[in-house]
């Protein structure tokens, strides 16, 4: 096998995977994992919710991989602002995007624009400390409308219901925490279009939703409807049934006279959502079964008291610039991991993970997409004309253009940081928000970083 220079761009799991698996199959091949961000590890670091430090955890085996001999983790570099694929094209042998999903999908319903009107990924992005977004959140609503019944819906739902203070062990930076403190909600609704049978939640993450002793959770009878298909449902898959399980004992429990409640509806669908410049309701239509897991309206309406509104309906992906884009699916088109443009794979172009599959599946499915996407690159690479630069010389340019990129030993220094910044303060970690002050915290010597720790 001829060695083999390979660019990875995204260093979310799906990326880092694709790294490992390439490194593992082929000796001598070296990759480099490139990313937007100062930061590796996507949605790990920038998704999953503060209060679940175990999932957090997996970054220690993705370290383990970034910090491999082949492998290097070039970070601060934005595909199609600061690199194009015919700059890589030239300095490597072949291109993986993984790019992931960071954006909501959008909900068409009206009044969707209005003000307090949120998409679960913006608002995921500020609690978890993602450097692009504003670092206020407004939290003044005291009832709370979330659209969906995925775990992201879990997620928003459980951060909104459970107080700062239950929030302080976390890594969550300071703007989070007095955030958090101001937040007004008692009332948290969230809204399923389906039934029992037909919720996305797992298990696990349904049952914590009432281990905050700040938090009731709430339901009534209304819309626990199992279709046919439901019931198939229940029998094929044991999460469903647990999930069903779980929505029983929340029915049975009283409660506890909690300060906070989060109501659980389900077969109602959004239909509008109401005020004139700022949210001050919730339209929604009682939804009833069509025989096959499929729901449709009933004709019957009901309007919520509500003053904000999230919908967590799923994540999108964004278009990549030079790369062909399924809008409908919010994917790059592919067979097998190869990119496919104009019906025939694009030379040295492969894809994996969110932005190859669509924004669904967990940490570990990422695994097994990389490992399709590398078969068939492997299965290519005798046929790719080598290129015909370097990565090193690539690095030299982008500098030379003002690229401020940092590298893996910068990210393990803001790292150790932000460990030592949790540390002073009993906690695991404490995020450091800004691109400006990651950057920093990476370049810092160890005096500058002890005195600053
Ligand atoms: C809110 C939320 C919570 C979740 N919680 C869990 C959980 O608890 N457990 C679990 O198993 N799964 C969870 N998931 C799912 C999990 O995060 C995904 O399965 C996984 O992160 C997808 O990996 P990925 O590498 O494809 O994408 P991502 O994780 O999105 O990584 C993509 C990377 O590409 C980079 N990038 C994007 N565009 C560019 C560009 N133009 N140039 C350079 N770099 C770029 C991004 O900065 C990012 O680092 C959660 C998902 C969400 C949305
Ligand atoms: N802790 C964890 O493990 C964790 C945490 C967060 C995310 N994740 C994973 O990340 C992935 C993405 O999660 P997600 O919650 O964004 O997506 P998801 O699991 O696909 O859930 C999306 C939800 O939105 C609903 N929905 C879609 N369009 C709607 C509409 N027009 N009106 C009303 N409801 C609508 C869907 O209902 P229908 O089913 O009826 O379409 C579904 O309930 C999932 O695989 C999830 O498991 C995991």
């Amino acid at each position: 096998m001829r060695p083999v220079k390979v660019a990875v761009i995204g260093a979310g799991p799906a990326g880092i995977y694709a790294a490992d698996i390439l490194t593992k199959e082929h000796e001598s091949a070296t990759v480099d994992v490139y990313d937007r961000l100062p930061a590796p590890y996507g949605l790990v670091r920038y998704g999953v919710a503060p209060d679940h430090p175990r999932i957090k955890e997996i970054v220690k085996a993705l370290r383990r991989v970034l910090s491999g001999d082949r492998l290097r983790f070039i970070g601060n570099v934005d595909f199609g602002t600061d690199i194009t694929f015919e700059q890589l094209r030239k300095h490597y042998d072949a291109v993986v995007f993984a790019t992931g999903a960071m954006a909501d999908r959008p909900l068409d319903i009206p009044g969707i624009d209005k003000k307090g009107s949120h998409g679960a990924a913006d608002f995921v992005s500020w609690y978890d400390g993602h450097p692009d977004v504003p670092r206020e959140w407004p939290l003044d609503a005291e009832s709370v409308a979330v659209i969906g019944a995925g775990n992201v819906a879990l997620d928003v739902a459980r951060m909104l219901a459970k107080p700062a203070d239950e929030q302080l062990t976390t890594e969550i930076p300071a703007n989070v925490y007095e955030g958090l403190k101001a937040n007004r909600v008692k009332d948290v609704h969230v809204f399923a279009r389906r039934g029992p049978a037909h919720l996305k939640f797992s298990p696990m993450e349904f049952r914590e939703l009432s281990h905050s002793p700040s938090v009731d959770v709430v339901m009534t009878e209304e819309g626990f409807e199992i279709d046919d298909a439901g019931q198939a449902a229940i029998q094929a898959a044991k999460s469903t049934k647990l999930v069903v399980d779980t929505l029983l004992k929340y029915l049975e429990k009283e409660p506890t006279g909690a300060p906070h409640r989060i109501h659980l509806h389900l077969m109602q669908a959004p239909v509008e959502v109401l005020g004139d410049e700022s949210v001050t309701g919730l339209r929604t239509e009682v939804m009833q079964y069509n025989g096959d897991g499929t729901v449709s309206g009933t004709g019957e309406f009901k309007e919520w008291d509500v003053q904000a509104v999230y919908r967590a309906v799923g994540y999108l992906s964004s278009p990549l610039e030079g790369l062909p884009f399924d809008h409908a699916t919010g994917t790059i088109p592919h067979e097998a991991g190869r990119v496919i443009e104009d019906g025939a794979p694009k030379e040295a172009a492969y894809v994996t993970g969110w932005i190859k599959r669509g924004p669904v599946g967990l940490i570990g499915h990422t695994k097994s997409d990389a490992k399709e996407t590398i078969e068939s690159l492997m299965a290519d690479l005798e046929a790719l004309p080598a290129p015909a630069g370097s990565p090193d010389e690539l690095l030299a340019e982008l500098r030379a253009a003002g690229v401020d990129l940092t590298l893996f030993d910068e990210w393990e220094r803001l790292d150790a940081h932000e460990m030592a910044l949790g540390e002073a303060e009993g906690r695991e970690r404490i995020k450091v928000v800004s691109r400006e002050d990651m950057i920093a915290a990476g370049r810092a010597t160890a005096a500058e970083a002890a005195a600053t720790a």
